[in-house]
């Protein structure tokens, strides 16, 4: 068998084998809402490996960054890194300094391991941290703040996205994205998380939103907004 077909059949085989030890593992392990809220144990790390090589993930992950548009003197904030591919993502992109938190440890672990190299060069700053509780170490001001999948597991999330206002640069901007995971969950069910967003970011303050879609199943949205006096466009 040629090479490249030998690799693809290794990489369905370990994706099979993994899948199949994720199917083992969620059957101990009822609680899938709770593991992507607060990933722990054995399961959290089953989740976290889950997320961090599903392909729509990785888009969603790379599409947010893309729309942010960073510079190299960017410094960026992403509330719940999870396995860390967006801050991954930025890093790749030319960030200036990427400062991430995410509550729990597994996550911390697995987003750290991803990033050691961008971490390890000084442009690259994971913290365990729970969005309620952001360190003063984190006060900015950031040129861009984003959250993907996470915001839904925030206790008052327009509270939070109001702190997250007032640590925005002159021209900053946030992204928020949602693609929704439940069973069933369709384009309608993402442009409803959409408004979701959306009413939570004008709550807390923001203006200008815009708001895009990126294609999957279902599609993922992401609002991106400014802070009233920013020069945002
Ligand atoms: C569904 S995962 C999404 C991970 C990543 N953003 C992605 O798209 O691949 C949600 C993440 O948000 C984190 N999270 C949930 N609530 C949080 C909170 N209050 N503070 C910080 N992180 C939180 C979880 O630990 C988890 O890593």
């Amino acid at each position: 068998m040629p090479r490249p077909a030998r690799r693809a059949v290794t990489a369905a085989v370990e994706y099979a084998v993994a899948r199949a030890g994720i199917v083992a593992v969620r059957a101990l392990d009822h609680d899938v809402i709770g593991q992507a809220h607060h990933p722990r144990g054995a399961a959290g790390r089953v989740t976290a490996w889950e997320m961090a090589h599903r392909p729509s993930n990785r888009q969603r992950s790379a599409w947010v960054v893309s729309l942010l548009g960073v510079r190299p003197a960017s410094r960026v904030l992403e509330i719940g890194f999870g396995p860390g591919l967006a801050v991954a993502e930025l890093a790749r992109a030319g960030a200036g300094h990427v400062y991430g938190i995410d509550h729990s440890a597994v996550m911390l672990r697995q987003a750290s391991r991803r990033n050691a190299a961008a971490i390890r060069a000084g442009r690259v700053t994971l913290i365990r941290a729970s969005v309620d509780q952001i360190p003063p170490a984190l006060d900015g001001p950031f040129d861009a703040i984003l959250a993907v999948n996470s915001l839904g597991f925030w206790p008052a999330p327009a509270q939070r996205l109001a702190e997250l206002r007032r640590r925005l640069a002159p021209g900053g901007r946030i992204a928020i994205a949602a693609q929704p995971r439940c069973p069933g969950a369709t384009a309608d069910t993402s442009r409803g998380a959409a408004r979701e967003i959306e009413e939570l970011l004008t709550a807390a303050g923001f203006t200008q939103l815009s708001t895009q879609a990126l294609a999957l199943s279902p599609p993922a949205a992401c609002v991106i907004a400014a802070s009233p006096g920013s020069s945002a466009s």
